[in-house]
């Protein structure tokens, strides 16, 4: 994945999987509540189709939810990318890279994280605690306000245009640089 499959490379923190919307699998999308700290809600979304919003005031840097799915092998999301051929979900990706040899598909057992989108000015934070990943707000996030995260998808994997809107967009969810991208963990990429 990443750095290592040069031939099918996949976005660096989110791989692809199975699009699961509300009209392409009959599931209703919603905010599974045993993961999340805050009363958060899935709609409409300026950015991208489905976005996540809070239904009260987030105070800053508190947890907010926990990014849930399957967890498969580095292998295992590099084929479920592959499988994402057509050109409706072409860039649609719902694999979170846990580490270097881990992914969480939200597309398979997800809570809802798997619905929050991309923003360059994000109100939201990914870390990495004892193998789960988490979602803490940055800053104080107002009641319906959408949440967003910065996806830094690899510099190397499909360039994928940003919608977000913000005054500092970098007109693309993929980081520019590698030196950009840095493990959840902490640890730089080597
Ligand atoms: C995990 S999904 C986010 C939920 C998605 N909006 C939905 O309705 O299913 C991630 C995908 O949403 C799209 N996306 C998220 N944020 C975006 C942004 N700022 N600009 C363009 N596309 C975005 C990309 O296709 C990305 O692969
Ligand atoms: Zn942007």
């Amino acid at each position: 994945m990443g750095r290592r499959s040069k031939s099918k490379k996949i976005p660096k923190n989110r791989p692809s999987s199975r699009p699961r919307t509300q009209s392409l699998s009959g599931i209703k999308p919603r905010i599974d509540a045993r993961y999340a700290c805050f009363k958060l809600r899935v709609g409409r979304s300026s950015i991208h189709r489905l976005g996540v919003f809070a239904d009260e005031p987030i105070p800053a840097h508190r947890k907010v939810i926990e990014y849930t799915g399957e967890r498969i092998s580095s292998r295992e999301a590099v084929k479920r990318f592959a499988k994402m051929g057509s050109a409706k979900s072409k860039y649609l990706t719902y694999l979170f890279e846990l580490n270097r040899y881990w992914v969480i598909d939200g597309a398979a057992g997800g809570c809802g994280a798997e619905f929050i989108n991309h923003s360059c000015n994000p109100n939201l934070r990914q870390r990495v605690f004892k193998g789960h990943i988490v979602l803490m707000s940055g800053r104080r996030i107002k009641r319906g306000e959408e949440l967003a995260y910065d996806y830094k998808f690899d510099k190397d994997a499909q360039r994928v245009p940003c919608a977000c809107g913000s005054r500092n967009c970098r007109g693309t969810i993929n980081i520019e640089k590698k030196e950009d991208w840095i493990y959840w963990s902490g640890r730089r990429p080597s």
